[in-house]
């Protein structure tokens, strides 16, 4: 029902024939424990490509040694049930070796913008993100590729990426996809205690009041002064609330152009991340 493959030698041999009959490929790159917003993404793609194929591969190189790799969730049967359900055509599930043959060593440094917010959180984890990414886009030379605007900064650079290095692939970024109250989706949900879960409310909360003060003008400054509080008092540990340029990501103090409101918090163990547009009034 969804053929898979785990090599780049057959991932190439089942894209063949459809290039050969001169079909579009959408890539959906994914690191599984997939939910809505990957549902979303395949769905996407659906309307703007002939054929889809979404990978599973968690990424070694994207997590510090502190962070939550072995810990991060793996549900195969569950992801191949919810591709099958949105339509995907084809699974890739390359293995750690494959991705990463012994004496592998190069990597990809995407530049300045990898450095602040999350890259300032998490140093490296980008350089892993693009490596694999640009691995991916390279395997399967899709025609365009998609990624979900939650991990916004994510969204960028690899759009960056892809046009520094020439990489012939059109990048697509999708809405966030929330629960019906409010949290984004993420595989991370899943770590939160039922408690967490209702006090997370606050980082998506606190985003949207952010975004519609700063919207009717209200000082920037301030109004991420406030937010902050709100953060804290529901029990999150921030690492950032920033407005940042939409494209350059570098902080807005006057809104004159289309800015990003970008929060990463620790609620308990459980990072999580989330972003509103903020448009010129
Ligand atoms: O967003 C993710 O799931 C990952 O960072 C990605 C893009 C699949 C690279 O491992």
């Amino acid at each position: 029902m969804l053929p898979t493959v785990s090599t780049v030698r057959d991932l190439r041999l089942s894209l063949l024939p459809w290039r050969e009959a001169g079909e579009t490929v959408a890539l959906i790159p994914t690191m599984g424990a997939l939910h809505k917003g990957h549902a979303a993404l395949v769905t996407a793609a659906r309307k703007v490509a002939k054929r889809t194929v979404t990978s599973i591969f968690l990424n070694p190189t994207q997590f510090a040694p502190n962070e939550d790799l072995s810990k991060y969730p793996r549900r195969i049967e569950a992801d191949w049930k919810l591709l099958v359900e949105a339509g995907c055509d084809l699974l890739y599930t390359p293995s750690v070796e494959e991705m990463y043959p012994e004496g592998f060593s190069a990597a990809i440094d995407p530049g300045p913008l990898a450095t602040i917010l999350e890259g300032a959180h998490r140093p490296g984890h980008f350089n892993g993100v693009a490596t694999v990414v640009v691995k991916l886009l390279l395997q399967a030379m899709p025609d365009v590729a998609f990624f979900g605007e939650k991990d916004y900064q994510q969204l960028l650079i690899i759009r960056r990426v892809a046009r520094d290095l020439d990489i012939p692939v059109h990048i697509v970024g999708i809405p966030i996809v929330r629960d019906e109250d409010g949290l984004a989706c993420s595989s991370r949900n899943i770590y939160l205690s039922p408690d967490e879960r209702m006090r997370a409310l606050a980082l998506p909360r606190s985003l949207a009041e952010a975004a519609q003060k700063i919207f009717e003008g209200q000082d920037i400054e301030a109004v991420l002064k406030d937010g902050l509080k709100h953060l804290a008092a529901a029990g999150f540990t921030v690492d950032y609330l920033e407005l940042a340029d939409a494209q350059t990501l570098a902080p807005v103090r006057e809104l004159k152009a289309p800015a990003r409101l970008l929060a990463a918090a620790r609620i308990g163990a459980t990072r999580l991340i989330d972003n509103r547009a903020v448009d010129r009034p």
